[in-house]
């Protein structure tokens, strides 16, 4: 299936694209490739008390030692700002909670753009557990939570009003439901958690496949 205005002819043709010249919306282009990924359902608390929940799938894990993760969030939703990364900017703290099958509709419920003052806990029928290091609640319904310590906040795109703020945090301290701790691994076939495709396609983990990494014997 041709889009992206591509005449059928160039059917079985690589599409080459430079982002700076394409004439739609490059979004579409990378998260329908970069897939599936996994989702921060990040939790935060405001300076005037408001607890915010909203999920984030421009999310990953890059660093064990410190214990790093990133998400990144647009600025602004239409004329409001988001209010992730506002709590994040001004408080400096948050909680990454693991989406997985059991909340994925309740993770999707908190995704509108409520104004300011609205708690997507309630919205979402999800239960505030206090944190240990930080202010913001963990989702107590989520197996494992992590609460982080803002490290910087790197401004993407050239009008920080209008950009993406790519949020660097540090892991310190770490919430895991007993029943899924498996020896020394956490066991993933119990985690259940859930990925995100393009748009509003979803995936499951159940499908998974072991292969052992060679080791270089020369
Ligand atoms: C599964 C999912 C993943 C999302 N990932 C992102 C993301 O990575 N970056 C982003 O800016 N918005 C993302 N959104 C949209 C935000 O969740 C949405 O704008 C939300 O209203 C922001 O809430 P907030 O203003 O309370 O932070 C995502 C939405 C969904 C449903």
């Amino acid at each position: 299936m041709l889009r992206f205005g591509q005449p059928d002819t160039l059917r079985g043709v690589a599409l080459q694209i430079d982002p700076n010249t394409f004439e739609h919306n490059f979004y579409r282009v990378l998260t329908g490739v970069v897939v599936p990924r996994p989702i921060a359902f990040v939790s935060t608390i405001s300076t005037d008390g408001v607890v915010n929940l909203a999920p984030y799938s421009f999310f990953n894990a890059v660093a064990s030692d410190p214990p790093t993760i990133v998400f990144s969030s647009s600025r602004r939703a239409g004329s409001k700002a988001k209010d992730t990364l506002t709590n994040v900017e001004e408080t400096g703290e948050f909680v990454v909670n693991v989406v997985v099958d059991d909340i994925a509709e309740a993770m999707n419920k908190t995704a509108a753009e409520f104004p300011v003052e609205v708690n997507e806990f309630e919205i979402a029928g999800l239960s505030e557990a206090p944190s240990v290091k930080v202010k913001a609640p963990r989702v107590a319904e989520s197996p494992v939570n992590m609460e982080c310590r803002l490290k910087q906040v790197v401004d993407l795109g050239a009008d920080p009003e209008h950009g993406h703020g790519l949020v660097i945090g540090e892991v310190i301290y770490m919430h895991i439901r007993d029943d899924l701790i498996d020896g020394h691994r956490i066991n993933h076939q119990l985690l259940k958690p859930t990925g995100r495709l393009a748009g509003s396609m979803y995936c499951r983990t159940a499908d998974s496949f072991e292969m052992v990494r060679p080791v270089y014997e020369g």
